[in-house]
């Protein structure tokens, strides 16, 4: 059967794939992720990324669906800052250690150093190489070498169709299980995808030494105990944000993925957005000056009824846990705008949050305003999910504008870039539209990024104690909004006493 990958975000197949093993390990040279040629210039009036994928259609994950509206993103004036143009040291300012591996446009070749943490890429002894019986079945015609990463994804909910789809446009992995405590849910996955064995049990799956990797996308409070269990054993793992819900719980996976042998990558995809990468690349290039304000925005309708939800929430009708998650809004969703904004300038001085409760349906918040201070720059991010009059269901993406002292960058809904430089040569304007397919796109490129650095051994970007670094964000905003006032640095860091050995990788 025929699995077929389109050339989709990550572009078309190589010539010849499936003939050719890949090799992999610390000594295996590097991949160029397809269709990002390090030549690229960059995207002018051009969609991020080739694109052409074919994803399941319908629904996301948190409550961000597909694009419907065309809205623009708003405008800034422009102005240059009064204080003009400032030191390295500024938000969104700091150098960047190394290109992004799926910047669009832009560097495509991973150049990272070798793996700090003196473990091997993908091998291991007495799992890697061994030939067990289900190695060569659900592949159809795709030819399996003793070099494909072998996956196996642990929960078959919505989320579970945009991994999937993501794992299917990467050549050099194949997804050869799929478990879900509910077993029916796992074989209706496992058939929609072509993937032959399904189960129920994570810890079968870990145990049958068929995998190399579990992608892991079952609820939060679930993750330690999988995660704990496949590290110990030399599988590695992808684990979907937030990767728990408590810091006893982070400090367990933290200990885990230190002590290995297995890796450990989070999986927090919104980064992994096309228009994220683009201005990241945008900020490293030093096109806006140094950033003063950062604004991220996204209300919708989705704890509350509406005409077209008139019964059930849009949002709970898709995702029936967020009514009883006690820290709903902030864990869930507003951590993806809290990794974004620290991606793109950097670990603030500073958290001010307020949340509300409206929509009677949900135990946690639904509303949220967070304030992150910098040294010379603010982050507002709000969201609700409780927002008459909003869209449901939501647009692609929160709107996003960043002002620098040269210009400003503003994402609008639909997923759109807006770059306005202006100094003594006058206005300058570009547009960079979404790549086709953007919502799955972003899965795509974070599962991307994963299995190039067990390919090559470089660090996970958002690896544990990066994402450690976001969560200490969405837990100082819960006890800001608790206490009602600012949490500084120390603070905020002891929400997750866990000690950081990875050194603040750059801006982000
Ligand atoms: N990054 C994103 O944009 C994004 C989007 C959606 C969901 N998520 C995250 O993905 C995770 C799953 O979300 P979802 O919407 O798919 O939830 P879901 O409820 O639709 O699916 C979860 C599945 O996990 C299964 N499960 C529960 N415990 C299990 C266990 N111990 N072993 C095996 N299977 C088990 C459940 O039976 C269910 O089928 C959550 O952590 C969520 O926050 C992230």
């Amino acid at each position: 059967m025929c699995r077929g990958r389109p050339g989709g975000l990550l572009g078309p197949p190589r010539a010849g794939r499936g003939a050719r093993p890949v090799r992999r390990g610390a000594g295996a040279p590097r991949r160029t992720l397809r269709g990002e040629s390090p030549r690229s210039p960059p995207h002018r009036h051009a969609p991020v990324a080739a694109g052409g994928a074919r994803p399941p259609r319908g629904g996301n994950g948190t409550g961000d669906p597909a694009p419907r509206d065309q809205r623009r993103g708003r405008r800034g004036d422009g102005r240059p800052h009064p204080r003009g143009g400032r030191g390295p040291q500024r938000a969104g300012q700091r150098p960047r250690p190394a290109p992004q591996p799926t910047a669009p446009g832009g560097a495509a070749r991973l150049r990272r150093p070798a793996q700090p943490r003196g473990r091997p890429g993908l091998r291991r002894p007495g799992v890697a190489g061994s030939h067990h019986g289900r190695r060569a079945v659900g592949l159809g015609d795709q030819v399996m070498t003793a070099d494909t990463l072998r996956i196996g994804v642990v929960g078959a909910g919505n989320a579970s169709r945009f991994h999937l789809a993501g794992w299917r446009r990467l050549p050099t992995a194949t997804v050869v299980d799929v478990v879900d405590a509910v077993p029916e849910r796992a074989a209706q996955r496992a058939q929609e995808f072509g993937v032959t064995h399904s189960g129920a049990s994570a810890e079968a799956l870990v145990g049958s030494g068929a995998v190399d990797a579990i992608d892991v996308i079952t609820p939060a409070g679930t993750h330690a105990d999988i995660v704990e269990y496949a590290l110990a054993r030399g599988v590695h793992v992808l684990c979907q944000k937030p990767v728990a819900e408590t810091p006893d719980d982070i400090a367990r996976i933290h200990a885990a993925a230190t002590e290995g042998p297995g890796r450990l990558m989070v999986h927090e995809n919104w980064r992994f957005r096309g228009w994220f990468r683009e201005l990241r690349r945008r900020l490293d290039a030093d096109e806006l000056g140094p950033v003063f304000h950062l604004r991220s925005s996204a209300r919708f309708a989705g704890t509350v009824t509406t005409p077209s939800h008139p019964q059930v929430p849009f949002s709970l009708a898709r995702q029936a846990f967020f009514a009883d998650m006690d820290r709903f809004l902030l864990l869930e969703s507003v951590i993806h705008q809290l990794d974004v904004t620290r991606y793109l300038l950097g670990e603030p001085d500073s958290v001010y949050a307020r949340t509300h409760s409206v929509s009677e349906r949900v135990r946690g918040e639904d509303v949220a305003t967070v304030m992150l201070g910098y040294p010379d720059a603010t982050a507002v991010i709000d969201r609700s999910y409780a927002s008459k009059g909003y869209p449901d269901p939501p647009l692609l993406s929160e709107t996003v504008a960043l002002e620098g002292t040269r210009g400003s960058a503003f994402v609008d809904s639909t997923g759109t870039l807006r770059v306005v430089v202006e100094d003594g040569a006058g206005r300058h304007e570009d547009v960079t539209p979404p790549e086709p397919d953007a919502y799955g796109a972003s899965y795509a490129r974070a599962i991307a990024s994963f299995a190039d650095a067990l390919a090559s051994g470089a660090p996970f970007e958002t690896d544990i104690e990066d994402n450690i670094r976001t969560l200490r964000l969405v837990f100082a905003a819960y006890e800001s909004a608790r206490r009602g006032e600012p949490l500084g640095r120390e603070e905020i860091d002891a929400t997750v006493p866990v000690p950081l050995t990875a050194h603040d990788r750059g801006a982000r």
